[in-house]
């Protein structure tokens, strides 16, 4: 049997041949998203690979698991787009994949650099031929105080790369880690939020976490903090924030995620009509840098979802199982 393959772009087709001709399997390819609407264009498949723009609700779990699905997986890291809760009532068993945090920590360190120091501004400015420093002037991350929302592989590597800056680094995280003492204080989140210059988030999406920073947590944060968000979108309520912007008490933003961003983000809709007011409110902010999902994008992590989603599959079948299971029937 093929795998069958959705949502694919064509930087990933050479990843893609290479998965091909190393396993003597055929994937069959998809640009398209996985939809209720499209399934009658599944090929006859036990195993379906999509990334984050595919989003499978029960009725899609149900249409797949009678098409003969068994497993599928997601080549993104989060997988709050997959209800595995359906997923186990129809018999799919579902994974994810983990590549390398470097990206989106490298990512983060700029962002973070970049909202201290006004780049969007700055970027701005210059553009136009504005090269004066009123309203530019920035603050240095070895004088600040970051917190960081949760210290998995990600949270981890950014606590690890701005700690020698001289960043006092507070974190917040259900399991904390014990390799990052000396690197992170671990305190509360009401604590984290009073303390911090800046706070940024590693945590995935999951109900408990559904808007996690709202209006309350919002007002509990230092008048003048910035807020940096490369993790999803669900955890900040977007309204709260513009309304903390607004009032002045946040001092800006860089935000790579939005929620159901992926409506928008990774397609060019210059033609098109937004409606996502909080994608165009936030993203008219000079004090807002909003960038499409794209922290996790460098040659490395592409390689390394479509191999690690192909081999996961692969072992699926084999075995019924794979260390990047995340749920379904498992
Ligand atoms: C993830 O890996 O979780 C991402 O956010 C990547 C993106 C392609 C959806």
């Amino acid at each position: 049997h093929p795998i069958v393959a959705y949502d694919v772009r064509p930087d990933e087709l050479g990843d893609v041949d290479a998965c091909m001709s190393r396993t003597g399997v055929e994937i069959i390819i998809r640009n398209t998203r996985l939809e209720l609407a499209g399934i009658d264009d599944l090929p006859e498949t036990d195993a379906v690979s999509i990334l984050g723009q595919s989003i499978v609700d029960a009725e899609l779990m149900a249409a797949l698991a009678e098409r003969g699905v068994k497993y599928l997986s997601t080549r993104t890291v989060g997988f709050d787009h997959i209800d595995l809760d359906a997923a186990k009532n129809f018999g799919i068993t579902v994974g994810h994949v983990t590549y390398p945090p470097n990206s989106v920590a490298e990512y983060t360190v700029m962002l973070i650099l970049m909202t201290l120091r006004r780049m969007k501004l700055v970027m701005h400015r210059a553009q136009i031929q504005d090269f004066s420093l009123m309203g530019s002037q920035g603050s240095e991350l070895g004088n600040s105080t970051v917190g960081i929302l949760g210290t998995g592989r990600i949270g981890a590597m950014v606590a690890n790369f701005i700690k020698p800056f001289g960043t006092r680094v507070l974190a917040t995280d259900p399991y904390p880690k014990s390799e990052l003492e000396g690197i992170v204080e671990y305190v509360d989140l009401d604590t984290m939020l009073a303390e911090s210059d800046l706070v940024t988030l590693h945590a995935p999406a999951s109900e408990a976490n559904h808007h996690l920073i709202g209006a309350e947590r919002l007002a509990k944060m230092r008048k003048g903090a910035t807020i940096v968000n490369c993790g999803r979108g669900d955890l900040i309520d977007a309204e709260a924030l513009i309304s903390a912007l607004e009032s002045g008490h946040l001092a800006g933003a860089a935000l790579d995620v939005l929620e159901n961003d992926l409506e928008y983000f990774h397609r060019d809709v210059r033609l098109g009509t937004i409606r996502h007011r909080n994608l165009v409110l936030l993203r008219s902010f000079p004090n807002v840098l909003v960038t499409p999902h794209i922290a996790f994008y460098t040659r490395e992590v592409v390689s390394a979802m479509v191999e690690q989603s192909v081999d996961s599959l692969l072992e699926m079948r084999k075995s019924g199982t794979s260390p990047l299971v995340v749920g379904g029937a498992v």
